[in-house]
């Protein structure tokens, strides 16, 4: 049921979705990965006939992420197939593709299938730590495959969420922050996928309220001098890892 043509919208502060929409794109002989990350929102774009449409976004907080929607705030299909993915980092993907799901249904897309891939946990190595690993990326591969045995007679897919919706990412009290070591380089305020950084590595107070807490400056920081040590999200980071680092959750895909 697929064809070869495939354009991807991602949101990937970290990295690891686009790990998993990289293998999903190899098997497309014309595909075009357009990243939503750093600020910039899909406009103009028009799908023909042929172009399937994957949507792929890490899970924050059981939800699709406020910024990865605002930034498609002007896709619309027209009857095009759709796929959704959604990263999650062992805890539970909750309503996020589901959420999706309905959206894409409501902008004349025909979603045909959607997926869960596990990733490392943004807050902590300890869960899922290296993931998506070659396990989970054959997974893609297999999806891929499954894909190509669908056929119209399959739609709608049978996707697990509520509405109501779970409560989301509630309103930022914290940002990390740059410590003593900081060389100015710029590559946090690059990253930042709201841009609340300057270009000096400092983040003015009255911008905290906009942090996704998504930990692109911190992990991309090149002297590792950008710390997050909020009170609330070393507990959070606590809780995550008794309870959520084992067992090991396998992909799903939801046909
Ligand atoms: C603000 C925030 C909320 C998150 N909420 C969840 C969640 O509800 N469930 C879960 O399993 N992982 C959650 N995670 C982990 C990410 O979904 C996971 O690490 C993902 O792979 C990050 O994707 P990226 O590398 O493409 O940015 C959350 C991460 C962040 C930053
Ligand atoms: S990436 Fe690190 S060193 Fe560079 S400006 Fe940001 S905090 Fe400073
Ligand atoms: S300042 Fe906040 S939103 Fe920007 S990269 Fe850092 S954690 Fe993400």
């Amino acid at each position: 049921m697929i064809g070869k043509k495939l354009v991807a919208l991602v949101f990937s502060p970290t990295g690891s979705t686009l790990k998993v929409v990289r293998r999903f794109s190899k098997h497309f002989e014309d595909s075009e990965i357009i990243e939503l990350t750093t600020g910039k929102s899909a406009s103009n774009l028009e799908f023909d006939d042929e172009t399937m449409v994957l949507f792929a976004f890490p899970v924050y907080a059981g939800r699709v992420p406020d910024v990865y929607f605002d930034r498609l705030e002007d896709v619309y299909g027209d009857e095009n197939y759709a796929i959704i993915i959604g990263v999650y980092g062992n805890r539970h993907y909750d309503d996020a593709l589901f959420e999706m799901y309905e959206m894409l249904s409501e902008r004349d897309f025909n979603v045909i299938a959607a997926a869960a891939f596990v990733a490392e946990h943004t807050y902590s190595s300890k869960i899922a730590g290296g993931r998506p690993d070659e396990a989970d990326l054959e997974m893609v591969d297999a999806f891929v495959d499954i894909l190509q045995l669908l056929t119209p007679d399959d739609i709608p897919p049978k996707i697990p969420g509520d509405y109501p919706y779970r409560e989301g990412v509630g309103v930022s009290t914290w940002a990390p922050y740059p410590s003593d070591g900081c060389i100015s380089c710029g590559v946090c305020s690059m990253v930042c996928p709201v841009g609340i950084i300057n270009p000096d590595g400092e983040l003015p107070k009255e911008m905290i309220i906009d942090c996704l807490h998504c930990m692109a400056c911190v992990k991309r920081c090149p002297t590792n001098v950008r710390f997050a040590d909020d009170e609330a999200l070393l507990k959070l980071i606590a809780h995550l890892e008794e309870n959520f680092a084992e067992p090991r959750k396998e992909p799903e895909i939801f046909l």
